[in-house]
């Protein structure tokens, strides 16, 4: 898989922000409202204790984005394209993100993507090959609204599934930039494990979900490294697809890195797909759990079924 050759001209992320919606839905919540499952259930086998549930994908995507360009300190008519990533369009045509920048007030290139939980990481890897190809400064979101796609009478899915975004402005700078090797993956004979119907709800088979992802999350993350030629002990801090912690643990022990330099917000969030990087990753930020020269792995899998990583040099390779 690729590492990024030195010659490439590089990238940094300089800003971010994320939105969850105010509606919070704790596990008491869904028993309340008639589901046959429990709390302590609920955290014993995903570690998820409450979620956040509403809004559009437009709504939370500017919400997130407007904070990233104003950390960012740029002139929102430099932007040249946002990248959405995104499994919950709040429309077929046109593409959500068209919408977002026009809400945001830039005047620029605007698509979505869609690959499911792994879709920020594939995104951030797309922003850097617009970046070496020209493009100066991008906005990259991750944003989901499942809750619109979750049937919340089937106790499969609704415990885990919320609504979420995160985003980060990603900028050109001389040398290599921050993205030392990436890595995207898809295997579609395994679609019928995880998928929605346009209109309907998301079906799964858990159980194979969760065997496949463990498998996925480590194969994808194993190549990103060697890649990279980074060992699991160089790894300041993994940043993984918030789904269940009990898919974080199982990759985190065979990756060899201690569930200490995970990053997690699943336990207030549940699983947000495309926006459970970003919003991970911002939250170790505000913990300072980042520091210049860090390096970072980020590493998703979700419906496809998809997986894909990226090793990060926090601040860039000129640190
Ligand atoms: N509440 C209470 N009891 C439950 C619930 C529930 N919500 N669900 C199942 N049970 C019961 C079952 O009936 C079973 O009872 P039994 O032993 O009497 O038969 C028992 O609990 C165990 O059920 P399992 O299905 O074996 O539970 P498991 O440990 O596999 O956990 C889970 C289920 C949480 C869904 C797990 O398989 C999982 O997390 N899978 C991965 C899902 C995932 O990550 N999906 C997102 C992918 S990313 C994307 O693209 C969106």
């Amino acid at each position: 898989m690729p590492a990024v050759s030195s010659g490439v001209r590089g990238a940094v992320i300089t800003g971010w922000g994320t939105a969850l919606p105010p509606k919070t839905l704790t596990n008491q919540d869904l028993a309340d409202m008639g589901l046959d499952t429990n709390d302590e259930w609920i955290v014993e086998r995903t570690g998820i204790r409450e979620r956040h549930v509403g809004g559009t994908t437009a709504g939370l995507s500017a919400e997130a984005g407007r904070q990233a360009l104003g950390m960012s300190g740029l002139d929102p008519a430099t932007i040249d394209a946002v990248i959405l990533a995104t499994t919950t369009p709040d429309r077929t045509v046109p593409a959500t993100s068209a919408t977002v920048a026009h809400e945001l007030g830039l005047r620029c290139g605007a698509f979505d993507l869609n690959a499911a939980c792994s879709g920020f990481t594939y995104a951030m890897v797309v922003a850097h090959g617009l970046i070496a190809t020209g493009a100066e400064r991008l906005l990259v979101i991750g944003t989901d609204t499942l809750a619109r796609i979750t049937d919340w009478e089937d106790r499969n899915t609704a415990i885990l599934f919320a609504d979420g975004a995160g985003a980060v402005v990603v900028e050109a700078v001389d040398g290599r930039g921050e993205l030392l090797s990436w890595d995207i993956d898809a295997d579609g004979s395994a679609e019928r494990y995880l998928y929605a119907e346009i209109g309907g709800f998301m079906k799964m088979e858990g159980k194979e979900v969760f065997r496949r992802a463990v498998r996925i999350m480590v194969d994808s993350a194993q190549k990103t490294m060697a890649a990279a030629g980074v060992e699991a002990d160089d790894i300041a801090l993994v940043v993984p697809h918030q789904a269940n912690v009990r898919i974080i643990e199982a990759a985190c022990s065979r990756l060899g890195v201690p569930m200490d330099r995970a990053a997690m917000v699943l336990d207030r969030t549940g699983n947000t797909s495309s926006a459970s990087i970003p919003l991970a990753l911002v939250d170790a930020i505000e913990h300072e759990r980042v520091e210049q020269g860090d390096l970072v792995l980020l590493v998703g899998f979700g419906a496809g079924m998809t997986a894909a990583s990226a090793l990060i040099r926090w601040g860039g390779d000129s640190v």
